[in-house]
């Protein structure tokens, strides 16, 4: 079983693309929605939140665990992975999107926008510095060539995509607003580094311009999963495969049920858990 969690229903755009590529696993979904949003929360919080819920999908049985939200990849993931040590494996949305990026790229100029936690923590632009030579550098011939990373923390876009206001007039606003340092900055590549934002991506795409590679972490995530499997068969053979589907919220689960299809793309039935 795969288990992918977020502070809410956010995290079923990571599992909407999982549904797409590998169907044919076992899935378990868990969203906290009591403790929504993580990304004003405090790193300290947030790991101790990131511990309760792997450990419950670890006792649930599953074998793989995604952090499908980045403000959790960004200040818990090591963490976690350091108390769990492998078992049972846990990974998070950040690496792929920043390795994406890093390929996408054509001059090197790079824009991530996410919650304050995400921003505010720097671990897109360490990440993005750390694999910079492997795929940047290495595919430009002047190889002192250096990545140019411009970030911009949209807290507000993700309560208004949860109220359903993708087109309204206020969030195009907004979205202008908080695009705006990044198009001054000529970047020609933007992660999407937060689960709520695919669901702008067509108004994202369009006020930036063709000349800008627009990426979701959701879908990195999802894509970079295929090569993981075939470098640790060992993980993917552990994986049951009968199709099952289930969703656990921590709060309200009539919200959890009417968002939740929203963000998945399909009808979800939830049940209430305590973690
Ligand atoms: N899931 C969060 C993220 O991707 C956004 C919502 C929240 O702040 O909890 O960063």
């Amino acid at each position: 079983m795969i288990g992918i969690f977020d502070s809410g229903f956010g995290g079923l755009t990571v599992m909407r693309e999982y549904l797409r590529k590998y169907p044919k696993y076992d899935y378990m979904y868990l969203g906290d929605q009591a403790n929504m949003p993580y990304g004003s929360r405090s790193t300290e919080y947030v790991n101790k939140l990131v511990v309760q819920n792997v450990d419950f999908l670890a006792k649930k049985g599953c074998k793989l665990i995604i952090v499908a939200c980045n403000t959790a990849s960004a200040d818990a993931l090591r963490h976690v992975q350091q108390i769990y040590k492998g078992k049972p494996t846990i990974l998070g949305v950040l690496v792929p999107a920043c390795e994406e990026a890093l390929r996408a790229t054509k001059f090197g100029r790079i824009g991530v926008i996410g919650t304050r936690g995400t921003v505010n923590s720097g671990a897109y632009e360490r990440e993005l510095k750390k694999y910079e030579s492997k795929y940047y550098k290495s595919k430009n011939k002047r190889a002192e060539k250096k990545i140019r990373i411009t970030q911009n923390a949209c807290p507000l876009l993700a309560p208004f995509v949860e109220e359903g206001m993708i087109k309204a007039t206020v969030t195009r606003m907004m979205l202008r607003t908080y695009l705006r340092p990044l198009r001054h900055a000529h970047i020609d590549t933007l992660i999407l580094g937060c689960t709520h934002y695919p669901l702008l991506q067509k108004e994202i795409v369009r006020m930036m311009g063709k000349q800008v590679n627009v990426l979701s972490s959701a879908k990195a995530g999802a894509d970079a999963i295929e090569s993981y499997f075939e470098r640790h068969p060992d993980v993917e053979k552990n994986l049951s495969r009968s199709g099952k589907r289930i969703y656990y919220t921590t709060d309200n689960v009539e919200r959890f049920e009417m968002l939740g299809s929203r963000f998945l793309g399909e009808k979800i039935v939830g049940e209430k858990v305590e973690i």
